[in-house]
């Protein structure tokens, strides 16, 4: 008798893992990630805290979780810890996008919406949301979309993702309203928010129907850590709960999160040099490419549009053959011509900027 096939799940069978590319030894500007003086003393300072037995027991989460739900002014019912958002929309899309049959997501989308639905076999309907050249934000198709299709679940990030632009709170309400009449649920990552302000947490208690990522990977320096928090109804986050994203959130960042809680003025500072920064790098940018254009960018990265399609990824060579790593946007939906660049510190962002006026 022939042996029996073990069953793979198929749609698992397309998926490819690789690691981490390691980019140590250049300035890697292409990750987003905590990039600032300050914020490597305050870590030092927090981690000096940390106690053997922090690590060796088991993780207490519920402390961070009401401290986390106090900071957004929502209840401890309405927040689920995860390490990290990856993590966070893996659970989504298990819990709520693969019942529902379908994720719709607007353009450009984080790589991990697209990549959890593949895994799971959940169709993506991917809608535009960005229009024109420099780039601006543009509803209209994810409201067409959301109009003519049965519930599922509706991916945003805001401030965006790799434009770094911010719709505003108003009309984010007004979909998540939209998003109500028909029966979706509204997903919005707000990974970048700190940095301009910005927060979506207040909707929850008029939108029971909505949900927010916010890692904290890059407003707290924590990256490494891997630790994000999901907010939502108390019902939902009963639910989602239940995929116990939690157990694999480490006491060593949960220390970390308690650390860096007590000195959060230390971090607001950070997020507001960090924006005086991107500010600073632009206006010089600009002044030697006096054709190119800032897209606007509120987040921890400056995004440029430098010319016709193609440049963002010339720019990105030149600049990697200097030994700087950033995004040039030219495969992103909406982006060709753009470059994106996250931030370190002043020095750092000087050099940039003289690599970019002498070479491109
Ligand atoms: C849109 C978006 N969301 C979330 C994250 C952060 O993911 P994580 O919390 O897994 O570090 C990133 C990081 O690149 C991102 O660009």
């Amino acid at each position: 008798m022939a042996a029996q096939r073990f069953a793979f799940r198929r749609s698992v069978l397309d998926a490819r893992w690789q690691a981490r590319g390691d980019y140590r030894a250049v300035l890697n500007l292409k990750s987003c990630e905590m990039q600032h003086p300050w914020a490597d003393e305050l870590l030092d300072d927090v981690l000096a805290e940390v106690q053997v037995r922090d690590i060796r027991s088991y993780p207490y989460h519920v402390d961070l979780m009401r401290l986390l739900a106090e900071l957004n002014g929502v209840d401890t019912d309405s927040v689920v810890l995860t390490a990290g958002s990856c993590s966070a929309i893996a659970m989504t899309v298990d819990g709520l996008a693969e019942p529902a049959g379908l994720l719709i997501a607007q353009e450009p989308v984080f790589d991990s919406w697209t990549y959890y639905a593949a895994l799971r076999g959940v169709p993506v309907s991917r809608t535009a949301g960005l229009v024109g050249c420099p780039p601006t934000l543009d509803t209209r198709a994810l409201r067409v979309a959301m109009s003519a299709s049965p519930p599922a679940v509706v991916a945003l990030t805001n401030p965006g993702n790799p434009s770094g632009l911010v719709i505003p709170l108003g009309e984010i309400a007004d979909l998540a309203d939209l998003a109500r009449q028909h029966g979706h649920i509204l997903v919005i990552d707000e990974c970048y928010a700190a940095f301009s302000g910005l927060s979506h947490t207040s909707l929850i208690a008029s939108y029971p129907n909505i949900i927010v990522l916010q890692s904290l990977s890059k407003a707290w320096a924590l990256a490494g850590a891997r630790l994000a928090a999901v907010f939502g109804a108390p019902a939902t986050i009963d639910y989602l709960r239940r995929f116990r994203t939690d157990s694999a959130v480490s006491a060593t960042a949960v220390a970390l999160a308690h650390g860096l809680s007590t000195r959060l003025e230390r971090l607001r500072m950070i997020w507001t040099d960090v924006a005086a920064i991107r500010n600073e790098f632009t206006e010089r940018v600009l002044t030697d490419h006096p054709r190119w254009i800032d897209v606007g960018s509120v987040a921890n990265f400056a995004t440029l549009w430098i010319g016709g399609p193609g440049e963002g990824l010339r720019a990105e060579k030149i600049l990697w053959e200097h030994g700087i790593r950033v995004r040039g946007l030219d495969g992103v939906p909406g982006m060709a011509g753009c470059l994106r660049i996250s931030m370190a510190d002043r020095h750092d962002m000087i050099r940039v900027a003289d690599v970019m006026r002498d070479r491109i």
